[in-house]
């Protein structure tokens, strides 16, 4: 029988326990992108509060492609020398360290005007309005290579694998997506055609770091607005992804247009309204030969071992309950808590950085 505390493995990345700290964007990166001392203890605080592992915020592989302030960067080799000092930090306490990269893109309101964003196509983005610059063939082989490059440092500087960030309305969510990807190249049209991207930027990863370094993708299960990947089309491009030999899929679902079917479901305060995206994943999982990852308002022991045991998802993320208690594994453990006290109220964003506001002092 599974348990929450089986030891398993991703690729070559032994795990202690079932629990991941799914990325988290803190907002606590210098103006670069760099880490600060306050972020290095937020990982610290993880990985002593035994998260088997954790995902970074997400880190942008293009300079000056930022769609938030705070955020981590990997767009050069100055960060090889930076991140080490964080993934030896979170290695100390047997915890391991996963690098989520990606490309922002129009779903962004930070400073929009002063920079080039591309996208598939010229069209405005659902929630922002922002239109982007459409990516020429060129323009795809320079992210591709990018992603590449991304990883590479990422595995130089100590980090157990990657995770390509694939969701929520970001630049390869937008290829997957039938309204912001109107293309009519081989790039656009039908499903086999807008993953094209994600297909050619897992290659790119996996010829970079290897086959024995964990790469993972977190995507979304359904767009949910009425232009959307649908889920259908989501498994097709998890089963794609499986046959080329992805190591884990992480699957969370909604971009930002969706609202209050979102990623981020607001008031998650009974066990009925928890794991919001699980009937996709347990799809997923029983369709494809590789690992699967839940997030999405996954709060009390109850559901995670319910669904270790009528389904096949492997692991569970978290992200807003580890704001509020990065040591909440620990207590899982030790049986001094069975439920997160995160109450899901979405206020988790400051301008001083990401952190519960509900239940700090
Ligand atoms: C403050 C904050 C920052 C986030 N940053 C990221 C990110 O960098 N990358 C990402 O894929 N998801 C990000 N998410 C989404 C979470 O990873 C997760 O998918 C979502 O919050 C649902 O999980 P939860 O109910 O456990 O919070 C963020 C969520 C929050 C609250």
């Amino acid at each position: 029988m599974r348990t929450l505390f089986d030891s398993t493995k991703i690729n070559n990345i032994e795990l202690n326990n079932r629990f991941i700290r799914s990325a988290t964007w803190e907002n606590k990166a210098d103006q670069k992108g760099h880490l600060t001392d306050e972020l290095l203890k937020v990982y610290q605080e993880l990985a002593k509060g035994q998260v088997g592992l954790i995902i970074t915020g997400y880190a942008f592989v293009i300079k000056d492609e930022q769609p938030n302030p705070g955020m981590m960067g990997i767009y050069d080799d100055s960060f090889i020398k930076d991140y080490k000092k964080l993934t030896d930090a979170v290695h100390q306490h047997g915890s391991k360290i996963v690098l989520q990269i990606a490309y922002g893109g129009t779903q962004t309101n930070y400073r929009p005007e002063n920079r080039v964003i591309w996208g598939p196509s010229t069209v405005p983005e659902m929630a922002t309005g922002v239109v982007a610059h459409e990516m020429t063939k060129d323009d795809i082989n320079t992210l591709v290579k990018a992603f590449g490059d991304a990883a590479s440092r990422a595995k130089s500087a100590g980090f157990d694998g990657v995770e390509f960030h694939g969701a929520h309305g970001y630049l390869l969510s937008q290829f997957l997506n039938p309204y912001h990807n109107q293309r009519t190249d081989e790039y656009g049209g039908d499903i086999e055609n807008r993953a094209r991207v994600i297909f050619e930027t897992y290659n790119e990863i996996r010829r970079r770091v290897g086959e024995d370094y964990a790469v993972m993708i977190k995507i979304n299960c359904r767009d949910f607005v009425e232009q959307e990947l649908t889920f259908e089309e989501s498994l097709y491009v998890c089963k794609e992804l499986s046959k080329r030999g992805i190591d884990a899929i992480e699957v969370s679902g909604g971009i930002a247009a969706a609202k209050e079917l979102g990623a981020q479901r607001k008031k998650i305060n009974s066990t009925e309204k928890e794991a919001y995206f699980e009937e996709y994943a347990a799809e997923i999982a029983e369709q494809v030969d590789t690992k699967v990852i839940l997030v999405g308002g996954i709060r009390s022991l109850d559901v995670m071992d319910r669904l270790l045991s009528e389904t096949k998802i492997d692991y569970f993320s978290m992200a807003r309950p580890f704001l509020s208690e990065p040591d909440l594994v620990k207590h899982f453990q030790e049986k001094s808590k069975t439920k997160a006290r995160c109450v899901s109220c979405g206020s988790c964003y400051t301008p001083e950085g990401n952190y519960c506001v509900t239940f700090s002092k």
